[in-house]
């Protein structure tokens, strides 16, 4: 049986400010989605401001009907946030007519079809207050770093590798990479995240393993509107990395750029749903994980993964760095470099100061 996961997420509201979303928009949502019969089963939540919605049906990749869905979701849900005065209501919705797609449309899209295991554990990487590029840390190291995942070495059906699909950014254009084969030319692009997103990594059967939302929402609206807030998807067991190799690379709270006004590097906290708020300095930036079965097309069991002591250390470290961090203020590479802040008051600072260089 063929399934799909389709995640698609948007901020279109936060309260208070950008920190996190109502609950109102979390229950306008699961209740849309109930009375659908596009889908087969779905799983509701948020990270920080994104509101984050988790599909499963039998209609594919890039499906109308699903979009639409979705779509019709994040606006009656605007409505809502519209009414209710929430801060940056329908932040996300760049377009208002629904054109077959939420692609470029605003909200971020991460989607795999895939054949039904036995078994088919999957897990849902959900982030705010940063950018695409923030899983190319953690698929290198589920996928291509046997530090990180034993299998690599001893589960003979992983030890051939993986390939990974590489987005440029800037161009439009991909590249497909094989590891451990090509690994130093894969990590010579994603260690630019800014410009390099791992799009999506296969088994060498070409199996799909894990996908990312890539959208660049400053690309699409071609100003800042927040940063990109993205979600990834990937495949546990038998073949794949095992649950607990995907979430290894996460006990390390790698840095990842964002946080305040989207302009700043700070750490990647995993935390749990309960604490997907976003506070101090509107972050630090957080990411949330939902683990599931998928099984005849529904969601069983899911589990919020970080909320457990394991990830205590990490949070703890996390907190850390974000203290050391900040005493930089304004300075790098606290904040990000200035190519990076192209939709930020830079621009208008050096056009006033133009004639004052002499
Ligand atoms: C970052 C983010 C926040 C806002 C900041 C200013 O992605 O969403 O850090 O950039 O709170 O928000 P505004 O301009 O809405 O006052
Ligand atoms: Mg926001
Ligand atoms: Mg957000």
């Amino acid at each position: 049986m063929k399934t799909t996961v389709s995640v698609i997420k948007a901020d279109i509201g936060g309260c208070p400010g950008h920190s996190t979303c109502n609950q109102k928009l979390i229950d306008n949502a699961k209740k849309i989605l109930l009375k659908s019969k596009v889908i087969n089963d779905f799983y509701v939540t948020h990270c920080g401001d994104d509101l984050e919605l988790i599909m499963v049906h039998g209609k594919g990749v890039n499906n109308k009907e699903v979009h639409k869905l979705a779509w019709s979701v994040f606006e009656s849900g605007t409505k809502i946030a519209k009414k209710e005065e929430y801060h940056g209501a329908g932040q996300d919705l760049l377009k208002n007519a629904f054109s077959g797609n939420v692609k470029g449309m605003g909200p971020g899209v991460a989607e795999m079809e895939f054949e039904e295991r036995k078994s088919d554990p999957v897990l849902v990487f959900m982030a705010d207050k940063t950018e695409a590029g923030a899983w190319n840390f953690p698929l290198y190291k589920i996928f291509a770093d046997p530090f990180n995942t034993a299998g690599l070495v001893i589960d003979p059906h992983m030890h051939e590798g993986f390939l990974f699909e590489v987005l440029d950014a800037r161009t439009g254009k991909t590249v497909q990479l094989s590891s451990p084969e090509e690994i130093y030319d894969l990590l010579a692009l994603i260690g630019s995240p800014g410009r390099y997103i791992i799009k999506a990594v296969y088994s060498k059967k070409k199996d799909i393993a894990a996908v990312t939302s890539t959208q660049k929402l400053s690309q699409m609206a071609g100003r800042y509107v927040g940063k990109d807030d993205p979600v990834m998807i990937c495949r546990a067991q038998s073949g794949f990395p095992a649950v607990g190799e995907v979430l290894e690379p996460f006990a390390f709270p790698y840095l990842v750029s964002g946080w305040m006004r989207g302009s700043h590097n700070g750490p990647f906290i995993p935390v749990s749903q309960r604490d997907a708020r976003c506070t101090r300095f509107d972050g630090p930036p957080r990411v949330i994980c939902i683990g599931f079965q998928v099984a005849n097309r529904k969601i069983i069991g899911p589990q919020d993964m970080f909320d457990d002591p394991a990830f205590d250390l990490a949070r703890q470290k996390a907190n850390e760095i974000a203290d050391y961090i900040r005493r930089h203020g304004p300075f790098q590479p606290h904040r990000l470099p200035d190519e990076e802040m192209e939709y930020t008051t830079m621009p208008a600072v050096m056009k006033k100061l133009s004639g004052k260089f002499k």
